[in-house]
This record gives structure tokens, C-alpha cells and sequence, in this order.
């Protein structure tokens, strides 16, 4: 994919203060008075939404871009990822094609790969993650360490991520590394304390994986419990691989996004319901797993929030890609276009516990994207197209390619 400027449009320097996009076929900015609107135009100005309305009324800016009739939306807010490592693990996905199941200890051997790999290289990988992101619609990503495992190692991936964004998650507690197997007690001691200590100054949130093969309930309460007493924020991995006490756990910790979900009971869906807990789907495993797809009819009918994310990691789920994420909600999970695409805006920002992100009410950060297509279901009913041709960056142009 190159990035050219469209034909007749200036591109803006971060000296542009206020920009115009009109000619919009369908504008979705999850107002709650006028969540779309047909033939749009809206304004941004020193990097927020000033304006939007009719695309016949639009007022003047220092830049005007046209949409061309296409849709823009809100950027994604991908709020679950791994981008930070070394390595590839296709062969584990051809053999789970072929029938093998996914199992928690594949992580290991991208703990070991990356280990080795420097700083330089780390960087370029996940930069060039953000790269993939980015150009398809990704102006939000929460990034998460698990691939150190080490006190060093953990801090050194966090410092590295925190280079790349502001939401960063410490994942010690991803599985218990190899030196470690015989003494998981210490591994915990270790994560809760020194590892802790040195991964907090470069972390928003804390993380456990809270699942067979990884940490048991217990585990992740007192290792969360410590990462809350240092004020990070609680995530977790759950209901995975089986159904667990996770969810629940999540719930009573108060932790901002349980991640997974993928094998619920009735209990589990109603302590969603009555919590701020947001349920994180990641279809993109389901894909790469071969593990079921995730009822979300039945959450969104419960009124749990929840947000689509791309895990993108190299193990369960190698895509960047949200509308990848999107098309298997639709296609496979109960949603409707405009429910996958609000869960990966407005839930990836509940998620994050983030207010002016995954929107495009006046105020918000201009972070938005132009698709060469009329409407958003184009996201799902195009499956694998690449219809992004624009994305803002807190109004600035950073995207750029030629419709067609
Ligand atoms: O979110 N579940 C745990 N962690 C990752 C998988 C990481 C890996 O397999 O390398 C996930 O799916
Ligand atoms: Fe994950």
C-alpha cells in the first residue's frame, strides 16, 4: 500500500489548524442525538471536532479535503494487543489447521525469541505493526509486554511500547516462564514485587492471564491486587480457553476489560451485565484457534458492553486488522454492522476508559478515517478489501492513498 497524496489536495502540516472534510456519504459520529448523517462534512481545528453537519453548510477551513462520497467514521480504538516481540509462529497455526489445539505454552517460545532480540529490533516490528494498524482505520492501540517474562525484560518491552503509546500494560503474569516451572510461587513473588516496581513507571494497566495453563484465580487476584496498589488499572485475560471463575474475578476486581470470553455461563453474562466490566471479544483468535466463535447476540441482549479488538499477537491471532474483526462479528457472531463497528470505536475507548476517543461529538480528538465505500457495512460486506483511503491523526492527515 503507498501512501500518495490524493490528486488536488494539499497535505496539511501540523501547522494546518483546522481542516474540512465534506462530501461525506455517510458520516458516523456516535452523537446521541444524530448518531449518522447522510451527506456530511465536519470541521476539525487544533486537533478536535469543531463542526459537523450538512455537507451543503459546511464552513470554510484552512484545508478542505473531499470525501468523495465515501464514509468516515470514528478511528479504531484497538484496545488488546501484543506487538512487542520477536519471531514467528506460522508453523503452530498450520498445525492447529490441521487439528492441533491451541495451547498457553506456545508463548514461550516467543518469550525466548524475543529475549534475544534488541531494542532496534523489537521497535521496528511493532513499529511496523502500528504501520499495518494505521492503514487499516487503527488510530488508538493498547500494547501489552508478556514476552520478557524477566525483570528486564518485561521493563525494557514497556519502555519500548511506551515509545509507540500511552496505553501500555504490564503482563508479567502471562505464563510462568521456563526457569520458573518448578517454583511458580516465586514466579508470582517476583512479578507482584521487583518485576512490578521496575514496570510500573512505563505502565497504565496491569494484566494477568487468567487461565489453564497460565495463572489460577488465586494468582491473579493477589497480582492484580498489587498492580491496583500501585495504581495501574486492571485487565484481564478470561474464558479462553474453558469456562473459569475469571469473568466473575474481573468483575469483583473491578477490572476496566475482561478480555476472551469465549466460553461464558449465564452467571458469568449477568455479572457482566451489572458491572462497568467491559467483555473484549477477539474474533481474530477464534479465527486462528479454530476455537468457537463468540455469542455476542447474547451479551449485547444482556446489555454488557463490549469492544472488538485484534489481540494481534504472533501466536493466537496474527492480524492488525479491525475490519478483518469487524466481518467475523458480523458474519459469525450476531452483530450488526454498526454494533461491531461501535464495539471497535466507542467499546475499544470503554475499554481504555478513554472519553474523547472513539467518536466524533464536537470536542473529541479528531481521530477519524475515510473509506472508499458509501457506508460502514462496507466493512463486513467487503471482507479483505482495503477501503481505508484516509486517516487523521488528531487532525492531521497520516494516511493517504488513492481511491481505486
Ligand atoms: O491473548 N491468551 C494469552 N495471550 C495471547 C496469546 C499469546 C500467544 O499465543 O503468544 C492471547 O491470545
Ligand atoms: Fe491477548
Amino acid at each position: 500500500m503507498s501512501s500518495t497524496a490524493i490528486p488536488g489536495t494539499a497535505l496539511p502540516s501540523a501547522a494546518t489548524t483546522s481542516t474540512v472534510v465534506d462530501n461525506i456519504g455517510v458520516l458516523l459520529t456516535h452523537d446521541s442525538e444524530k448518531p449518522e448523517l447522510a451527506n456530511a462534512a465536519i470541521v476539525f481545528e487544533n486537533g478536535r471536532v469543531a463542526w459537523w453537519g450538512a455537507s451543503a453548510d459546511s464552513p470554510s477551513a484552512d484545508l478542505r479535503v473531499d470525501a468523495h462520497g465515501g464514509c468516515v467514521l470514528p478511528g479504531f480504538v484497538d484496545s488488546h494487543s501484543h506487538l512487542v516481540f520477536a519471531g514467528d509462529r506460522s508453523d503452530e497455526f498450520e498445525s492447529r489447521m490441521a487439528g492441533r489445539r491451541y495451547e498457553a505454552g506456545g508463548i514461550r517460545r516467543t518469550v525466548a525469541l524475543s529475549r534475544e532480540a534488541s531494542d532496534e529490533e523489537l521497535l521496528a516490528n511493532a513499529s511496523a505493526l502500528i504501520v499495518e494498524m494505521r492503514r487499516q482505520g487503527t488510530t488508538t492501540v493498547e500494547i501489552k509486554s508478556g514476552y520478557g517474562l524477566s525483570v528486564h525484560d518485561e521493563a525494557r518491552m514497556l519502555r519500548l511500547a511506551s515509545t509507540l503509546t500511552s496505553e501500555t500494560t504490564f503482563l508479567g503474569a502471562h505464563v510462568v516462564p521456563a526457569e520458573f516451572v518448578d517454583d511458580r510461587a516465586a514466579y508470582v513473588r517476583l512479578v507482584m514485587g521487583e518485576m512490578l516496581d521496575a514496570c510500573a513507571p512505563h505502565s497504565r494497566w496491569i494484566d494477568v492471564f487468567c487461565d489453564d495453563g497460565a495463572f489460577t484465580e488465586e494468582e491473579t487476584r493477589a497480582i492484580i491486587g498489587a498492580g491496583q496498589a500501585r495504581g495501574l488499572g486492571a485487565r484481564m485475560h478470561g474464558a479462553q480457553l474453558g469456562e473459569s471463575g475469571a469473568v466473575q474475578l474481573a468483575v469483583e476486581l473491578g477490572a476496566a476489560s475482561v478480555d476472551h470470553c469465549t466460553y461464558l455461563s449465564d452467571v458469568d453474562v449477568d455479572a457482566l451485565a451489572g458491572s462497568s466490566t467491559v467483555a473484549g471479544l477477539l474474533p481474530g483468535v477464534e479465527f486462528s484457534t479454530k476455537h468457537p466463535f463468540v455469542d455476542a447476540r447474547r451479551l449485547l441482549d444482556a446489555g454488557v458492553t463490549v469492544a472488538l479488538a485484534s489481540d494481534c499477537n504472533p501466536g493466537s491471532s496474527f492480524t492488525s486488522s479491525i475490519p478483518f474483526c469487524i466481518a467475523l462479528a458480523v458474519r459469525e457472531m450476531g452483530m450488526t454492522t454498526l454494533e461491531a463497528v461501535a464495539a471497535a470505536t466507542l467499546g475499544g475507548a470503554r475499554s481504555l476508559r478513554l472519553a474523547d476517543v472513539g467518536h466524533l461529538r464536537v470536542g473529541a480528538r479528531a481521530n477519524a478515517q475515510i473509506l472508499d465505500a458509501p457506508n460502514y457495512r462496507h466493512l463486513a460486506y467487503r471482507p479483505g478489501v482495503p477501503l481505508v483511503t484516509t486517516v487523521f491523526l488528531d487532525g492531521v492527515l497520516d494516511v493517504v492513498k488513492h481511491p481505486h
